[in-house]
C-alpha cells in the first residue's frame, strides 16, 4: 500500500466516513497505560512547581541557564511534557488528561528515555509510565554504553500503539497516531526549553534502529501484547552533539533486558490498512539524509501577560465548546500565527530539522479589526507561486497584517458555515474566533514514504504551538482530526492531490463543561 492509497482510503466524505468500527466495544477498550511487569522502577520526583521560567521567555527562545541532567530534572522534563495534568470525573467514571493532547484522549504515544548514568538514575533504556510518573528500566546496557554519549544530554524515543486509536477510529487511526507524535515532539521541546535545554528531532535514523535501541523488536517481551511502533528520536542537548545511535543500539542488543509488556485489550479488531501503512512508511537505512538549513527566525512580539511555563503547559486543555461571542484582539491573533512560523531561534520549531511544508488556511470569524474571511498563512515563502497557481483564480492573495507576517486574505466573507461543514459539521469550527486547516505538500510521499509521517508530525508541532499560544492569549484551542478532506480541497480549488489538508484546529472563547469534577494529576503523592 502506498501512502497515496492509504490517504485516499482514510478520507472522510460527507456521504461516507473512513472505514471504522461502527460502534464502541467498551469491553475491549484499550488500557491507556502501558507497563512492563518485572522491570525495575524509579518513581520520578514532582517538582515542576519550583521552576520559575516564564512562558514569554521560552516561546521567544530566551532560555534560562541549562539545568544539570539528573533524576530531578528528568522528572520535570516528563512532568511538563508527557505526564498527567489532571483527572476528570463524571458520574463515577474517571479519566486522565495529559500535558500532550491526543485524538479521542486515547494516547497512542509511548515515551522512552535513553541516557547515560545520571545522578539518581542508572544508564540504559527506560520506559515512561505517565500514570505513576515513573520510569521502568527496560535495558541495563553492557559496558561502554556511556562512552557513546560524547556530550551531556538525553535521548527521548517516541512510539505509537495504533490499536489504542484504531479501537475507536478504525482505518484513520494511523493519521491520529502521527498527529499525536508531533504534539509530543513539541511538548518535549517546550519542556526542555523551560529547563534551559535545546532539542532536535534526529533526522535520518531508520525505524529498525529505533526499534532495536528501544527494544521494540523483542518478540518475547511483547508476547501477546500490542507492539509499540517506532516513530522518532528527539535529542535534548547541544545541537550536533547527539550520541551515535548505531553504537547505542549495538550496546543495547547485548544489554540485560527486563520486563514484559501488558496486554491492553482482551480482543482486537484487525485493521490491515494500518499494519500496511505502518510497514510502508518505516524509514529505511539511508546513507545520507541531511537536515535542511535552519531558517533565521523573526523576533516574536512580546506577550502582554506573564505566566510560568510550568503552569501554562499543565493548564493546556481542549475546548469542548465555544461561546460564539468572544472576539480575539488583532495583536493576539498575529502573535499566535507568528509563533507557528519556522525558525532556528525558538522552541518548538527549532527542533524540526526540515523546511516547512505545512501552511495554514484560516477561517477567520471573530478577530478585532480584521474582516471575516478566508486567509492563508504561508509558512514557507518558496511555495507561494505553486499555491497561487494551484488554487482558485479568483482568490485575492492580498497581504494583511504586520510586515514580515506572511498572511494573505483570499476572500472576505462569513465563513462560519463552511468551516463547520468541512470539519465534519462540528460547531467548534464555527463558534470560535478562528479555525483552520493545515495544507501540506504531499508530492514526495510515494517516492519517500516515511515523509508521509513527517508531514503529520509537522502539523502536530504547529498544533501544540497553537494550543499553548491560545492559552497564553486567554482563549483556548482544540485539535480537529475529523474533517472532510476533499471538501476543503474543493473549496480552495485544489484539483490535484499535491496539496492536502492534514489537520484542522480551532481557537476561541471556551465554555467549560460544569458537570465535570477536576482532580489533581498525582493527588495521592507527595512531591
Ligand atoms: C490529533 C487530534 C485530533 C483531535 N480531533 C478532535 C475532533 O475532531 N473534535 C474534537 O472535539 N476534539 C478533537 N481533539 C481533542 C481531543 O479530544 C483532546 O485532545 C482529548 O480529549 C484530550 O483532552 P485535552 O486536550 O483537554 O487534554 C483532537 C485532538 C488531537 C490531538
Amino acid at each position: 500500500m502506498t501512502p497515496t492509497d492509504y490517504h485516499a482510503l482514510s478520507k472522510h466524505r460527507p456521504d461516507r466516513y473512513a472505514p471504522g468500527p461502527g460502534g464502541l466495544d467498551w469491553a475491549n477498550q484499550p488500557d491507556p497505560f502501558r507497563t512492563f511487569a518485572g522491570a525495575p522502577r524509579v518513581v520520578l520526583p514532582l517538582n515542576a512547581d519550583a521552576l520559575e521560567t516564564r512562558f514569554a521567555d521560552v516561546r521567544a527562545g530566551r532560555l534560562p541557564p541549562a539545568a544539570p541532567f539528573d533524576v530531578a530534572t528528568v522528572g520535570t522534563l516528563f512532568e511538563l511534557s508527557l505526564a498527567l495534568s489532571a483527572w476528570k470525573e463524571y458520574r463515577g467514571t474517571r479519566w486522565a488528561l495529559r500535558c500532550n493532547p491526543s485524538s479521542g484522549n486515547l494516547h497512542p504515544t509511548e515515551g522512552y528515555l535513553v541516557t547515560r548514568e545520571l545522578p539518581g538514575l542508572a544508564s540504559g533504556v527506560w520506559h515512561y509510565v505517565s500514570r505513576d510518573h515513573a520510569l521502568e528500566q527496560r535495558c541495563a546496557p553492557s559496558s561502554g554504553w556511556d562512552d557513546a554519549f560524547a556530550a551531556p544530554g538525553l535521548l527521548i524515543g517516541l512510539t505509537s500503539i495504533a490499536w489504542r486509536e484504531a479501537w475507536k477510529y478504525g482505518a484513520r487511526a494511523f493519521r491520529y497516531c502521527q498527529h499525536d507524535c508531533g504534539h509530543a515532539i513539541a511538548a518535549i521541546s517546550y519542556a526542555a526549553a523551560a529547563l534551559g535545554w535545546r532539542s532536535a528531532v534526529l533526522s535520518g535514523v531508520d525505524s529498525a534502529r529505533i526499534a532495536s535501541l528501544l527494544g521494540l523488536d523483542r518478540e518475547a517481551d511483547f508476547a501477546d501484547a500490542e507492539r509499540c511502533e517506532p516513530e522518532v528520536l528527539v535529542w535534548i542537548g547541544e545541537p550536533d552533539a547527539a550520541p551515535d545511535v548505531g553504537a547505542l543500539a549495538e550496546h543495547a542488543r547485548t544489554g540485560r533486558w527486563q520486563g514484559s509488556a501488558n496486554r491492553l485489550s482482551r480482543e482486537h479488531v484487525d485493521w490491515p490498512a494500518i499494519a500496511e501503512i505502518e510497514r510502508a512508511t518505516r524509514r529505511p537505512p539511508l546513507d545520507v539524509d541531511a537536515p535542511d538549513a535552519p531558517r533565521p527566525s523573526r523576533v516574536l512580539a512580546g506577550l502582554p501577560n506573564d505566566v510560568a511555563a510550568a503552569t501554562l503547559f499543565r493548564q493546556r486543555r481542549s475546548a469542548v465548546d465555544f461561546d460564539g461571542r468572544t472576539t480575539l484582539g488583532q495583536d493576539a491573533f498575529f502573535r499566535i500565527l507568528e509563533a507557528t512560523l519556522p525558525g532556528a531561534g525558538r522552541p518548538p520549531v527549532w527542533s524540526w530539522p526540515y523546511r516547512a511544508r505545512v501552511h495554514l488556511v484560516l477561517f477567520v470569524h471573530r478577530v478585532d479589526g480584521l474582516s471575516s474571511g478566508l486567509y492563508v498563512l504561508l509558512r514557507e515563502s518558496a511555495d507561494h507561486t505553486a499555491l497561487v497557481r494551484a488554487t482558485r483564480l479568483e482568490w485575492q492573495w492580498s497581504k494583511v497584517g504586520p510586515s514580515g507576517l506572511p498572511l494573505y486574505r483570499l476572500m472576505a466573507a462569513d465563513t462560519r458555515g463552511v468551516a463547520q461543514l468541512v470539519s465534519c459539521h462540528q460547531a467548534i469550527a464555527a463558534e470560535s474566533c478562528f479555525s483552520l486547516g493545515m495544507l501540506a505538500d504531499l508530492s514526495a510521499i510515494d517516492a519517500a514514504p516515511w515523509t508521509y509521517r513527517e508531514r503529520y508530525w509537522e502539523c502536530g508541532i504547529v498544533g501544540q504551538t497553537l494550543y499553548l499560544e491560545a492559552e497564553a492569549a486567554g482563549v483556548r484551542g482544540t485539535g480537529i482530526g475529523c474533517f472532510f478532506d476533499d471538501e476543503v480541497h474543493e473549496l480552495l480549488g485544489l484539483a490535484r492531490s499535491r496539496w492536502q489538508s492534514l489537520y484542522h484546529f480551532t481557537v476561541g472563547g471556551a465554555v467549560d463543561d460544569a458537570r465535570l469534577t477536576t482532580l489533581p494529576a498525582y493527588g495521592n503523592r507527595n512531591p
